[in-house]
């Protein structure tokens, strides 16, 4: 690298290669987007294209094509919710991303267990251990992808993922990660550092 006249940031970065335009994101999470459709079976689809969006009113995002079956089933019900895959369920949370719930009922096929959530018309499976309650906020046309904007009315999670603390721990839920680059799963490494503070170490 060049060095420049401010500070030490170089006129180029001679390290990086352009790999184009393209939907490279890390992590990027593994979501179960659960939904009802016009006849009341409950569906179940994976979404890496989503992630928390505000902070109040809480929100979450699920960027789905038109093409899926839960696109119009989220429109129809204004709700769905969002379930945390996890390490166990590794499987079904491919399943419901490879099948269609317009030719499958995915949760008699996975074995997993809808519930009608109590808050908002939208199933969820049990078997995830934190699911995210929405109700339809907003609805964004982007392009190939319609981003469903959900305001989170209730987050349930199993006893078994909270710490002493009352916190819920994300050792404990083990949640997936999606590699958008390789397309694989992995799971979370352990705690690096205090979020908010170890930065403060830099302040003058
Ligand atoms: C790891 C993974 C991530 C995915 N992410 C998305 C996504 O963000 N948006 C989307 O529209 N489809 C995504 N898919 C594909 C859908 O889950 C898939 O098309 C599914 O069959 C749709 O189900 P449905 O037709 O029952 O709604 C993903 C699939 C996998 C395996």
């Amino acid at each position: 690298m060049q060095p420049s006249l401010f500070g030490n940031s170089p006129e180029r970065d001679d390290m990086k290669k352009s790999v184009g335009a393209k939907t490279l994101l890390f992590p990027t999470p593994v979501l179960m987007v659960g939904t009802y459709d016009h006849a009341g079976k409950p569906n179940l689809m994976n979404a890496a294209w989503g992630g928390i969006c505000c902070s109040q009113p809480p929100c979450v995002s699920v960027s789905l094509r038109k093409a899926t079956y839960s696109h119009a089933c989220i429109i129809e019900r204004k709700a769905f919710t969002v379930g945390i895959a996890c390490e166990g369920r590794m499987f079904e949370a491919d399943y419901v991303g490879i099948a269609s719930g317009r030719d499958a009922d995915k949760f008699a096929v996975t074995g997993l267990t809808p519930v009608k959530s109590e808050v908002v018309d939208a199933p969820y499976a049990v078997e995830f251990p934190v699911v995210l309650e929405c109700r339809l906020l907003h609805v964004v046309e982007i392009g190939l992808h319609t981003q469903f904007i959900g305001e989170i009315i209730d987050v349930k999670a199993d006893e078994d993922v909270f710490a002493e603390d009352g916190h819920l721990d994300i050792l404990k839920i083990k949640p997936l990660i999606y590699d958008t680059s390789r397309k694989g799963y992995h799971g979370v490494g352990p705690l690096l550092g205090k979020a908010f503070t170890v930065g403060k170490s830099l302040q003058s």
